[in-house]
């Protein structure tokens, strides 16, 4: 096993619109539902909040500094792809992801016969087992944007750790 010294958490946050005739992506998989997030790529608010775990873990910035939404290459970006860029990241400066924790803020549809396929994707795209992603879920209570049906928000801390010598 490899060991680790020096350990640093991350955290992220994301939210998005909600509106009709869009997809409702998290972590790339598609959710049935009647509304989908809006955004300038395709608005994975999940993989968005994981994304700028990771990078606040690194103190790499944050997703909008590596991939601005001003710029046409990332209109319509697959967010895991986006994501896979930052895990390479991490470890070009000796980090290994040691685990993942996310909330998904959303007041439907149910999410939880989601949970598996969400976090194997994850963890797919981490390159981490599955037994270190996590991924929670949680109405607004029909309070604020979220529960009002509105907008969906997620958050997400990342643990890195850096490889002994
Ligand atoms: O927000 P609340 O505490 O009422 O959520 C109760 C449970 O419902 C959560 O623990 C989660 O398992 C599930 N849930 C879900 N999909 C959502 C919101 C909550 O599956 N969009
Ligand atoms: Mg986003």
């Amino acid at each position: 096993m490899t060991r680790h010294t020096d350990f640093r958490a991350g955290l992220g946050w994301d939210t998005h619109r909600l509106v009709h005739g869009r997809p409702l992506l998290l972590a790339g998989v598609r959710i049935e539902s009647e509304m989908g997030l809006d955004g300038h790529s395709d608005a994975d608010v999940l993989a968005h909040a994981v994304t700028d775990a990771l990078l606040g873990a690194a103190a790499q910035g944050d997703i909008g500094m590596h991939f601005p939404d001003t710029d046409p290459r990332w209109k319509g970006a697959d967010s895991l792809m986006l994501l896979h860029h930052v895990v390479q990241l991490v470890h070009l400066t000796g980090f290994d992801i040691i685990n993942v924790d996310a909330t998904v803020i959303l007041e439907r549809p149910k999410l939880k016969e989601y949970r598996l396929p969400i976090r194997e994707s994850l963890a797919r795209t981490l390159g981490i087992g599955l037994d270190c992603v996590s991924v929670k879920f949680k109405t607004a209570e029909r309070v604020g944007p979220v529960g009002e049906g509105k907008s969906a928000e997620a958050q997400a801390i990342a643990m890195l750790g850096k490889r002994a010598e």
